[in-house]
């Protein structure tokens, strides 16, 4: 019997893993085990109850204020022994957490195949984001099966000499994560509600500050908006958010929701402002149009196809932007209905059938990803 080691950690690579985890237990020729990290306790554990997923083994390494050297030895200690008493024939992890990398680590040192899921997206700057361009681009230096969503990332991966065999093009795994949730809710647009998430490290402190000025600014040119602002359960993101916005009689500072609610929020929106990396691949596929507050994206198909604008943290930027949309129906009708350039739904299969035939088992034909 060969044997799959999914591996988690945080919300967000939780939630791409989700639909690939679903399509790998559909399989009894393919044992697979999931381990989780722990790199996130409450915010993962939301994760798994909406997709109805289990962790054989959690490493539960979270502690407030952690640092990235902690967390690295801490999960590396903790991969190591997984490998060793699981004896996966293949190591699956998706994106750019911690977590991610250093499962990659793990099984290089193990000497075990890893596949990378939401491979191949660059920046051009190595601590822009920080620390996850370090981190995507290590982990594919060691990788057997690289997933990158679109031919972009695909390209991204050729220009450093990485083989075309072990390269597939899947669509992002978060589409598919989205229909699974989201496929038979029809939520009423709330024309005046705008949904803002930030939590990234490059902005924090002044940055997470400009971005509360701008979001301000906003509200005070436009009365009749209201703003929704799910917190990230870090202790040095909500410290800036509930002194800058806190007692603002129109924003909604909010408990991080569990995902299905977050996506009714995404789709009852009228605008969305995050630095997150999955919003703004869900954004939209939901028809919703995102300013993306940072600086370099390592999305930029959004931008490409006109559904996402980047505007950094510089409050004029940003509210300049934000005005363009509330005021112009028609330049808002535009980046609306702008085509979702993220995937199609059939993501996790396309990789599930790649692992098995990677592993000698027999896989399923799926069309390509004609993104
Ligand atoms: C990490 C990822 C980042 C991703 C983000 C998603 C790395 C290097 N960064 O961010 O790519 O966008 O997760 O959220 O892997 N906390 C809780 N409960 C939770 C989760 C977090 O209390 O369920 C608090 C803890 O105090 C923790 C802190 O948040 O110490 C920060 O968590 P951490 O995983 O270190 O966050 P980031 O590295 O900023
Ligand atoms: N998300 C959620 N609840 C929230 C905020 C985000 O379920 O309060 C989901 C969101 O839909 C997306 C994922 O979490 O799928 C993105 O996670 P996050 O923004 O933490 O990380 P990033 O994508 O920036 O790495």
């Amino acid at each position: 019997m060969k044997r799959a080691l999914a591996v988690v950690g945080t919300r967000p690579d939780a939630i791409k893993m989700a639909p690939v985890v679903l399509e790998l237990l559909k399989h009894e020729d393919l044992a697979t085990t999931v381990v989780a990290s722990g790199q996130h306790r409450e915010m993962l554990e939301q994760v798994f109850s909406a997709f109805g997923i289990s962790a054989d083994r959690n490493f539960d390494v979270m502690k407030q204020g952690q640092t990235l050297g902690y967390l690295t030895s801490a999960i590396l200690e903790g991969m190591e022994k997984a490998i060793s008493d699981y004896e996966p024939d293949i190591v699956i992890a998706q994106g750019d957490t911690t977590t991610t990398f250093v499962a990659g680590l793990a099984a290089f040192y193990a000497q075990k195949p890893f596949a990378h899921v939401e491979a191949g997206l660059r920046t051009p700057t190595i601590d822009s984001p920080f620390p996850e361009e370090f981190n995507r681009r290590a982990v594919g230096l060691i990788t057997a099966l690289h997933f990158p969503p679109t031919m972009f990332s695909a390209e991204n991966l050729f220009k450093e000499g990485v083989a075309a065999d072990s390269v597939l093009v899947t669509g992002n795994t978060s589409i598919d994560a989205i229909q699974l949730l989201a496929s038979s809710r029809v939520a009423d647009d709330d024309s005046r509600m705008i949904l803002v998430t930030t939590h990234r490290r490059e902005n924090w402190g002044e940055p997470q500050r400009d971005i509360c000025r701008a979001v301000a600014r906003i509200l005070d040119a436009f009365p009749e908006c209201t703003v929704v602002l799910p917190m990230h359960r870090n202790p040095v993101v909500r410290e800036v958010l509930e002194q800058e916005l806190g007692g603002h009689p129109r924003v909604s500072l909010i408990e991080p929701p569990e995902y299905p609610e977050f996506v009714d929020l995404m789709a009852r929106s009228h605008l969305i402002l995050t630095d997150s990396g999955g919003v703004q691949e869900e954004a939209p596929a939901l028809g919703k149009p995102v300013l993306v507050l940072r600086t370099e994206t390592e999305r930029p198909e959004g931008i490409v196809a006109g559904n996402a604008k980047l505007v950094g943290t510089d409050p004029d930027k940003i509210f300049e932007a934000a005005q363009t949309l509330l005021n112009d129906t028609d330049a808002y009708a535009v980046v609306a209905q702008a085509r979702n350039p993220y995937g199609d739904g059939l993501a996790a299969r396309r990789v599930v059938s790649r692992i098995r035939s990677f592993l000698g088992l027999p896989a399923e034909a799926i069309d390509p990803f004609e993104g």
